[in-house]
Formats: C-alpha cells, structure tokens, sequence
C-alpha cells in the first residue's frame, strides 16, 4: 500500500500529469465547447511552470487547434507552421488551414494541401486525452524545416 500512497501524494503536489519525458498534459478546454461538426477551435494552451517546489503562475505558452471528430474524440493541431514556425490561419471560408508567410495550405486534418506549399510536413498533431468533460493535451514544440517530425526538448 506504500505505492499507491506514494502515488497519490506525488499527484497532490504536482496536479499535471507528467509522461516519461517530464511534459505534463494539460487541461485546455470542456469538450462541450468544441462544435459538434469538426470546425476548428484555436485554443490558448495555459499552464504553470514548476521548479522544484516552487510553481509560477499560470502562462500562456501556445496555441492549437482542437477539432472534435466524434463524440468524444479529439483531434489536436500546432499553430506553428512546421515550415517556418509562423502561426497558421483557420479560414473558415475554405475550410483549411492557410500560413500567410509563405502561402503553405493545410485541408482540416492537418495535411498538405496543396503540393506547392513549402512546409516540409503536415500541421504537427499532438497527444490529446479526453477525461470526462475536458480535454488535455500534451502540448510541445516541434523543429521546424524539417520533414521529420522532432520534439525541441
Ligand atoms: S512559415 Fe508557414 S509557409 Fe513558411
């Protein structure tokens, strides 16, 4: 019973949920708010930063894009264009994502959609968990120019 005591108390002093990594997933929005039809919805990923015992407040460190393609499924997209880390319009006009840098187009899911665009990738998903009526994400930084996806530690 030590264990799950331990558990316990590590989860009552760090209330985000940390993978192997050390990147903890966090609460960014009620899944009632996202539109029921897929439509995009960016999001401001907001967390505190911890060290060692002493937490910041809460910042803002990044957007995304949240796309609910089911019930209770989430699909979560990076903001940042992987060609040149500019920030990616939703155009709801078009229904696609548009990066005004250097005109790279993305279709809903996230992947190219034109051949043209620059962007060496599709839009960069990230992990997302629905628990109850929240969504949480794991929300990190990916390199960009690149056509692999790599996580900036
Ligand atoms: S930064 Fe997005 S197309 Fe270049």
């Amino acid at each position: 019973m030590i264990v799950p005591a331990a558990a316990g108390l590590v989860a009552w002093l760090d209330p985000l949920a940390r993978d192997a990594s050390g990147t903890a997933m966090v609460r960014v929005a009620a899944l009632e708010a996202l539109p029921p039809d897929g439509t995009p919805r960016r999001v401001t990923v907001v967390a505190g930063k911890r060290d060692g015992w002493t937490r910041e407040p809460d910042v803002p460190l990044g957007a995304i894009y949240l796309r609910r393609t089911a019930k209770d499924k989430v699909v979560a997209l990076h903001s940042v264009c992987p060609h040149a880390g500019c920030f990616v319009d939703y155009q709801a006009e078009r229904k696609s994502f548009f990066c005004p840098c250097h005109d790279s187009t993305f279709a809903m899911d996230g992947s190219i959609n034109d051949p043209k665009s620059p962007s060496p990738r599709p839009m960069d998903t990230l992990q997302v968990e629905v628990k109850g009526d929240d969504v949480w994400v794991r929300f990190v930084q990916y390199r960009t120019g690149i056509k692999e996806k790599v996580e900036v530690t």
